[in-house]
């Protein structure tokens, strides 16, 4: 606001609430599949003047989720431009509430989500764009490799069909062989962990195609999460072709516990294309779990930082979501040498590895954290009840 200007007027206080409402279907609770406002999670939202105050009803205290569902809250509120105060008051559901809840959630992951190969406690991270060659793909392998070091289990699924680049990034090549009928992961250890691929590229060649006649291209992502052996893992990155299209929705059905990472470039164009993205992935429930800003500064080799592309476009965006900023990328030469040699720079040595390590902490630790099984055995132990309870002994 200029000085002098009368302030804006504020909308009455039942259509803010309903705006606070709304920003809140943004809020996703990936465990469950669904927005916390469908679930029934939000028990009130109080709003008077500038300020406030939203009641969240969780299904256990000590929910695993509980800091990320505050963050996200806190997130999508702050991202309100009249909003000056806010209070989150976190309660706990009683059994009855808890019970219609889980019902809720069987039937979405009843009528969403046909069986795919990926273990239910894989949390699955989905690199989106609005545009190509924003750099997800680099972001994708080097994430993978650093999130590898801390000791972890990763599988990478290339889903850029058409022009997947996962095997050169990696130095990857060969062809896909078949247990059972399905699809075994290329793999390459890591530090002390592991990376477990599924790439077009490796079922590329003529024979291999044959063999593959029955993978219909379209279907092929699916085919990557259904009919495959990926056995344990921790994360599931995928990296997705440029563009708001089919697959982003495919996924929405096929794994709707996908979290997105969008990242963008500084410049504002970029940044409308990548909102879209993520508007996209909030239209099939996806959870947007942050942004990472690519090429962010160019440092020459005399010390000084050039912002090639302007500045600050990352934050800006990750504002404008209501989702942290996850880190920044500088341009640099050794992401595209290393791009090009198939030895990503989150391996080695060089200067960028530390801030792929970086990247992968926050990740790991704030922004998508591992759900620890022990704490979500009450979780589970409710599931079950409730599958007896319901007639079914089929869980999952
Ligand atoms: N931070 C960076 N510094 C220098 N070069 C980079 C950086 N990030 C990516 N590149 C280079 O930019 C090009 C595009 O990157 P990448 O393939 O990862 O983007 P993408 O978003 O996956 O593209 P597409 O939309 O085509 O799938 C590559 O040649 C890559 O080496
Ligand atoms: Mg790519």
């Amino acid at each position: 606001m200029s000085p002098g200007s009368a302030p804006t007027p504020l909308t009455p206080a039942p259509e803010r609430e309903e705006e606070v409402r709304q920003s809140l279907r943004a809020v996703i609770d990936p465990e469950l599949g669904d927005t916390i406002v469908d679930l029934g999670m939000v028990r009130a939202i109080t709003v008077s003047g500038d300020e406030v105050v939203v009641d969240v009803a969780l299904t256990i205290a000590a929910c695993p989720l509980r800091s990320q569902i505050e963050r996200d809250v806190r997130g999508q509120i702050e991202a309100l431009d009249w909003v000056r105060t806010l209070a989150i008051r976190i309660a706990t559901m009683d059994a009855a509430e808890r019970a219609a809840v889980m019902a809720r959630a069987r039937w979405k992951a009843r009528e969403d989500a046909p069986e795919t190969a990926i273990p239910a406690t894989t949390r699955v991270l989905a690199i989106a764009s609005g545009k190509g060659g924003v750099g997800k793909s680099s972001v994708t392998v080097n994430l993978a490799v650093a999130l590898a070091r801390r000791g972890l289990t990763v599988g990478i699924l290339d889903a850029d069909i058409w022009g997947f680049s996962v095997p050169r990034l990696l130095g990857m090549e060969g062809g896909v062989e078949a247990r059972q009928g399905k699809m075994v992961p290329l793999e390459q250890k890591v530090g002390e962990g592991l990376v477990r691929v599924l790439s077009m590229g490796f079922l590329a060649d003529e024979e291999q195609a044959i063999m593959w006649r029955g993978l219909v291209l379209n279907r092929a992502v699916q085919q990557f999460l259904q009919d495959a052996h990926w056995g344990d893992l921790d994360y599931l990155l995928i990296d997705l072709p440029p563009g708001t299209g089919d697959v982003q929705m495919g996924l929405a059905r096929l794994l709707p516990r996908t979290e997105m990472l969008v990242v963008t470039t500084p410049p504002l164009a970029a940044q409308k294309v990548a909102a879209r993205a993520a508007d996209m992935a909030r239209k099939g429930y996806l959870r947007v779990a942050g942004v990472i800003e690519n090429m962010s500064d160019f440092t020459c080799e005399h010390g000084t930082t050039y912002a090639l592309f302007g500045s600050g476009g990352g934050a800006r965006l990750a504002h404008g979501l209501g989702v942290p900023l996850i880190g920044s990328i500088p341009l640099h030469p050794d992401l595209a040498a290393a791009g090009d040699a198939g030895t990503p720079v989150a391996a080695g040595v060089g200067e960028l590895a530390p801030l792929f390590a970086e990247l992968a902490r926050v990740v790991a630790e704030e922004v998508a954290p591992l759900l620890e099984t022990s704490s979500c055995s009450a979780r589970l132990v409710e599931r079950v009840e409730a599958a007896v309870a319901s007639g079914e002994h089929q869980l999952d």
